[in-house]
Order: structure tokens, then C-alpha cells, then sequence
């Protein structure tokens, strides 16, 4: 069994959360894009992790672990990542958490562009975080990128940096900053690469050799579905592929050996950075939009920054259920909606007082919109803990229904607050038999 697991709106959604409970009837849980862009906070007791770029699964002593072809690794992160978590008591060794020899290293020249291309465009910036991802999938698009096994040879590592540092401290001293120096990178990458040395594998090997073994494999997307660089709101969107087709590409496994995809959706909607957001709370729901970002801690958990909030849009969600093709979507936050009188849905969006039902390519077009809203009754009593349907208010189970219903994918699972037992599992699901195995 093979599952991927993706957001469906523009990050955030609660993977970490879904990921953990997967992961205890999975073996292996995967990723296969971005690097530390992501952050995925999981609760176990009174531990809390905040995992950048391992999956999820590395929490669980006895999972597998593999960072995929796909990604952008920067080294530094990497070992400090794993330093943080043995400091927690988990055990992270090569036996249980292997890197792609095909995936891309994130240089600190990649760092410095990605400042360098924000400040470059100004009041239009896509409000990147800053950790080098775009330049670096630059750099791999345009064939120049060094990748894990490249900087095993320690000579091809050092004629790399020589030759791509030309070209990147063009850029650098063209925006007033001191030149890197290829030495210090290379001083400085070349003892973490020997450090990495023994985690490196030939994931795909890896993972179809375990599945013919009868493993089950999780696919653990980051970002989501409206940052993809092909179907997001494009230029404001990551610079890989989160979404279904990705996973195939980036963990290196034939697409028809994956056995079902799962959806990540969130009661309402956020996102951090720059770009349109259709459903956004403004001016006067200025002040829903404060409840809902101290509620639901809706602050960037690697950069800290405060989420944009907004109503659940179907639009957008039912695109990205089209684009992933997914089987069981799973809900998330439903507590952090426990106040509120009022809870608007986007059904619609209007432009220039014309309907129209899909999701526009063109960012433009997209901050021209006007949502549709339907407006539902809000429940305003605690959802926090529930783990049976049947006793969520009534009102609830409604919006929980409406959801559903406007996406066109069941509602698996319901999280009903951060720990691992604040959980609805939905009898008869898709999503039930999942974690059934
Ligand atoms: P980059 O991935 O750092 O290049 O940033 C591109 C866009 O994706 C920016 O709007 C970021 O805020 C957004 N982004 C990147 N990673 C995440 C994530 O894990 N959650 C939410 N937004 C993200």
C-alpha cells in the first residue's frame, strides 16, 4: 500500500498532525519535494517537534525515513535537525532515515539569491522564506545544480561551487553584497556532506524493493496543493510539485503503484507570503480573522510569521480534489471555529458579475474576484477532544457535511485538536480503512 498524503490549500492544514497517526500502521513514511521551507508541528505528550525537513515519521522509532529525489537539502539544516531531535530521545541512524543520492544540495549562495531575487522585485516579491529553495531548484532545472551524489567526490564538489559561484556573485555584488568565497563554502559544506555520507541511498531502489515486500509507504507532501508551480497561483507559489503527480516523479515510484490519495483540508483557509487569496478576512472581519489566528496558533512555525486567515473556499478545494484525485480528505481544526456566530463557506466567485466555477490561472484575475458565500450557523459550544461523530453538535456535523458535499470527497477524519487521540475517524470511510491497514 502506497498513500500520499497533500494539502489542499496553500499549506499549513495540519499535515504533521495526520502524518503522525498514519505513520503507526505505515513502515516507511517518504517526502519528495520542497526542503525546510516546510514545518510540521507534532504533539506527542508533552514533546513538542517542529520538523522542517524530515518526515514526520521519524518520531516513531521503529518507521523508516526517506527524503526523496525530488527535494533541496541543505545540509546545515539536515544535521541540525537531527542533532534537535536525538536532544528529544528519538534515535535517528542511516538504518532508519535515508537520502536520495539524486537529490539537490541547497548552497548558502542559494540563500543569499533568494534574498537577492525578493529585493529585486520589490512591492511584487513572493515572500519566499528565505532558506535558498527556488534558487536551488534553478540551479537543478538548469542543469548546473550539485547534487547529493556529485558532492560525495570531493573534487567535483569544489569544481562545482568554483563554476556556479561565478555566475551567482554576479548577482550578489550587483546588489551591494560582499562576493562568497568558494573555499569557505567549500570548508564549510564538505564535512557535513562527509556526515551525510552514510544516509545516502538509492531511494527509489529502496522503495520499490520495499513495497515488493509488501511495506506500506507513506508519501509525505509539503507545502500544498495552491503553492505548486504548475497548477498554484503562480508566480506566488513554491518552486516544486506538491501535488499528486509529484510524489510519482519526486520518491522516483510508477504512478500506478500508488494505492490512494489523501487530502489535507482545514476548516478555513490561511496563507503566509504574498499572493492572491480570494476568501481573505479583511477591514471588517479583521477581528474574526485575530480569533482565529490566537486559536488556531496561526503563526509560521518555522519563520514565525502571522497567517493571512480566510472562510473555507469550495472553489479552490474542489480544484485541488480534481488536480490530487482524492480518495478521503481529512479535516482539521474543527475547534478553532468553536466561537464564532457565523461561518461563511465560498461557494462561487464572481468576476465582473459573472459566475464562474473554476479556479483561474491567472493571479490577476484571481484578486479580482468576488467570493460566494453561503453562510451557515456557527455551533458555539467545544468540539475540543471529540472522538465520535455522533457527538460533535449538530450544527457542526452540518458544516462538516456541507464541506464534504461542496468538495465531492468524504470526510475521512475530523481533528478536533492538536494530540494524536483528538481524533473523529469517520466508520465506513475510505480513511477507516487506511488506518485499518
Ligand atoms: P519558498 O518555498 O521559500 O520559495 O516560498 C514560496 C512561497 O511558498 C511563499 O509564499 C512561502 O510563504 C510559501 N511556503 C513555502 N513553504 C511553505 C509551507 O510549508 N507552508 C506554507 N507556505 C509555504
Amino acid at each position: 500500500m502506497i498513500i500520499v498524503i497533500i494539502g489542499a490549500q496553500w499549506g499549513d492544514e495540519g499535515k504533521g498532525k495526520v502524518v503522525d497517526l498514519l505513520a503507526d500502521r505505515f513502515d516507511i513514511v517518504s517526502r519528495y519535494q520542497g526542503g525546510h521551507n516546510a514545518g510540521h508541528s507534532v504533539y506527542v505528550g508533552d514533546k513538542a517537534f517542529v520538523l522542517r525537513l524530515l518526515p514526520s515519521g521519524i518520531i516513531h522509532p521503529d518507521k523508516t525515513c526517506v527524503l526523496g529525489n525530488g527535494m533541496v537539502i541543505d545540509p546545515k539544516a539536515f544535521f541540525e535537525e537531527v542533532d534537535q531531535i536525538k536532544e528529544k530521545g528519538v534515535e535517528v541512524t542511516p538504518e532508519r532515515l535515508k537520502v536520495s543520492s539524486r537529490a539537490h544540495l541547497i548552497m548558502s549562495y542559494h540563500r543569499a539569491l533568494d534574498h537577492t531575487s525578493e529585493e529585486r522585485l520589490g512591492n511584487e516579491k513572493i515572500g519566499t522564506t528565505l532558506r535558498g529553495i527556488g534558487p536551488a531548484y534553478e540551479d537543478k532545472a538548469g542543469r548546473r545544480g550539485i547534487r547529493v551524489a556529485d558532492a560525495l567526490s570531493p573534487e567535483l564538489l569544489k569544481l562545482r561551487i568554483e563554476r556556479n559561484l561565478e555566475e551567482a556573485n554576479r548577482i550578489i555584488v550587483l546588489f551591494g553584497q560582499q562576493p562568497l568565497r568558494a573555499d569557505d563554502i567549500y570548508n564549510e559544506i564538505a564535512p557535513l556532506v562527509e556526515r551525510l555520507r552514510p544516509f545516502v541511498c538509492e531511494t527509489s531502489h529502496f522503495l520499490a524493493s520495499a513495497r515488493k515486500m509488501n511495506k506500506k509507504i507513506l508519501l509525505e507532501g509539503a507545502q500544498a496543493t495552491l503553492l505548486d508551480v504548475d497548477h498554484g497561483t503562480y508566480p506566488y507559489v513554491t518552486s516544486s510539485n506538491p501535488t499528486a503527480g509529484g510524489a510519482s516523479v519526486g520518491a522516483g515510484i510508477p504512478p500506478h503503484h500508488i494505492t490512494g490519495v489523501l487530502g489535507i483540508v482545514r476548516t478555513y483557509a490561511t496563507r503566509v507570503g504574498e499572493g492572491p487569496f480570494p476568501t481573505e478576512m479583511l477591514d471588517a472581519e479583521e477581528t474574526i480573522a485575530h480569533l482565529i489566528r490566537e486559536r488556531g496558533n496561526e503563526y509560521g512555525s518555522v519563520t514565525k510569521r502571522p497567517r493571512r486567515c480566510g472562510w473555507f473556499d469550495a472553489v479552490a478545494t474542489r480544484y485541488a480534489a480534481e488536480l490530487n484525485g482524492f480518495d478521503s480528505i481529512a479535516l482539521t481544526k474543527v475547534d478553532v471555529l468553536d466561537e464564532l456566530e457565523e461561518i461563511k463557506v465560498c461557494v462561487g466567485y464572481e468576476i465582473d458579475g459573472v459566475r464562474i466555477d473554476t479556479f483561474p490561472a491567472v493571479s490577476h484575475d484571481l484578486r479580482q474576484i468576488k467570493p460566494v458565500y453561503e453562510t451557515l450557523e456557527g455551533w458555539q459550544s467545544s468540539t475540543l477532544g471529540v472522538t465520535d461523530f455522533d457527538d460533535l453538535p449538530e450544527k457542526a456535523r452540518s458544516y462538516v457535511k456541507f464541506l464534504s458535499e461542496s468538495i465531492g470527497v468524504e470526510i475521512g477524519l475530523i481533528s478536533t485538536g492538536p494530540e494524536r487521540d483528538q481524533t473523529v475517524i469517520l466508520k465506513d470511510s475510505v480513511m477507516e480503512g487506511w488506518f485499518a491497514g
